[in-house]
């Protein structure tokens, strides 16, 4: 088959690198031509395991080209994907102009049969809105389906080779048959349904995940003051498999370019029909202000910050990407920052992403380049992002070269730091000392 990907961000470029693995032919198209001039080069705009691999070796074999020709795109193909952002607008709701603007583009373009598909994540009710604008152009018949992603950054191309379904909504036998199809050789589940249905399944699923992260990081807060450990109460409660032990990891709260947007989504959408989502609120709520249990666990040891060294361990939201999108990192440097009135010393190391935090990270920051260079003489450490490089140190060890061998672990990922020469504060944990 083949596919137009319009959008070549994580979702478009990831998704569409493998459906070419999965031998379709695929155009990915983008209006950035900086971008675009990159992958037509074999070089991947993104850090993302494995993605480069598949760019490159798709590409020689011809499965898979790159172009900002919109149109010569959903031309060459039956099937064509929408994958372009849907920010969120300052007061919640989902920014559509991009999806709007490109249906506008297929609508100007197409002369034959094509089957359009939603891969953004948009709110229910987008695949009318794309069906409405390009029909508002053309005679010829076609079809809108909602194919939602549910990749991870970091894991994105394992995620989509190896997901666990994949939901297609749809109203048309003919585009339902075009659509299965296309996705038989990924060898995964498919769910068919309705549209809507397919729509709100997405924000559901990043919503629910979202929840389960701020309920236990509620535990944690509790645990805390109850004297409990959290990492016990997870095993405990994950075990039993309708809660399920995935995405029970406390810490300090959940950022990137997913979960903050579409929890906000999914109460604009409700806000649309008289629907209050209370527990959704609350959600955000609660992690909005997770991060700053760092500042209280650092306040704790040290009441006073001003002249002190702080090393900051990760910046990227999350391991294995160098996305600094809401990334708790940006917060806890600027609340410390703001909280010393700038009389504090800062160092901070990524594995990945330290070019992307250059433009958004206060200038009083230090970059560093390795652990050793950013913890050596500082008074405490603070793990943000739990990378590999950064938990397989021997910290034991490693603490020695700190002034204070003080390490606040926001991801609670650091094992067996019992040596009575550390003090060692985890979220939710009870085991951790102040001496
Ligand atoms: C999330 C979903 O997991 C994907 O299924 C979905 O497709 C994607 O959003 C999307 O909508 O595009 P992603 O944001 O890439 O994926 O990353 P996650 O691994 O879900 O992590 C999100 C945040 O939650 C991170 O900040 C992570 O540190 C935090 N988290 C995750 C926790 O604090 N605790 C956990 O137990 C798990």
């Amino acid at each position: 088959m083949r596919i137009a990907m319009i959008g070549t961000g994580y979702v478009g470029l990831t998704t569409g690198v493998c459906y070419s693995e999965m031998g379709h032919s695929v155009i990915c198209a983008d209006i950035d031509e900086e971008k675009i001039r990159q992958l037509q080069q074999n070089h991947c705009p993104i850090y993302e395991p494995g993605l480069k691999e598949l760019i490159i070796k798709n590409s020689s074999k011809g499965n898979l080209s790159f172009t900002t020709d919109i149109e010569a795109a959903v031309n060459f193909s039956d099937i064509i994907m929408i994958a372009v952002g849907t920010p969120s607008l300052p007061d919640g709701s989902v920014d559509m102009s991009f999806i709007d603007e490109v249906a506008h583009k297929i609508g100007q373009s197409i002369k034959d049969y094509k089957v359009i598909v939603n891969k953004s994540t948009v709110p229910v009710g987008s695949a009318d809105r794309v069906r409405k604008i390009v029909q508002s152009y053309i005679k010829t018949p076609f079809d809108v389906a909602s194919v939602p992603e549910f990749l991870r950054e970091g894991s994105a191309v394992k995620d989509v080779l190896n997901g666990e379904r994949i939901v297609i909504g749809i109203d048309s036998e003919k585009a339902k048959d075009i659509l299965i199809k296309v996705h038989e050789p990924f060898q995964i589940p498919i769910q068919v349904t309705d549209i809507r249905s397919a729509e709100l399944i997405k924000y559901a699923a990043n919503s629910f995940l979202a929840m389960k992260i701020s309920f236990i990081n509620e535990i944690a807060n509790l645990a805390e003051k109850v004297g409990a450990d959290v990492l016990e109460v997870a095993k405990g409660i994950g075990s039993d498999s309708r809660i399920g032990e995935r995405f029970l990891n406390a810490g300090i709260g959940f950022g990137g370019a997913c979960f903050p947007k579409d929890t906000l989504g999914i109460i604009n959408i409700a806000e649309q029909v008289g629907h209050d989502f209370k527990i959704m609120k609350e959600v955000i709520n609660v992690n909005r202000k997770q991060y700053m249990r760092i500042i209280e666990h650092l306040n704790a040891v040290y009441p006073n910050l001003y002249g002190k060294t702080v090393s900051i361990l990760g910046l990227s939201f999350k391991p294995n990407t160098n996305d600094l999108r809401e990334a708790p990192s940006i917060k806890i440097i600027n609340d410390l920052v703001k909280n010393t009135n700038g009389n504090i010393r800062i160092r901070v190391y990524d594995p990945i992403s330290m070019d992307e935090a250059r433009g958004v990270l206060p200038e009083i920051v230090k970059y560093c380049y390795s652990v050793e260079e950013a913890i050596v003489d500082s008074d405490a450490a603070i793990i943000v992002t739990e990378w590999k490089e950064i938990v397989e140190q021997d910290w034991k060890n490693l603490s020695r070269i700190m002034k204070t061998a003080v390490i606040i672990d926001g991801r609670n990922c650091l094992e067996g730091m019992d040596d009575d020469s550390i003090t060692y504060l985890g979220i939710g944990r009870k085991n951790y000392k102040l001496k």
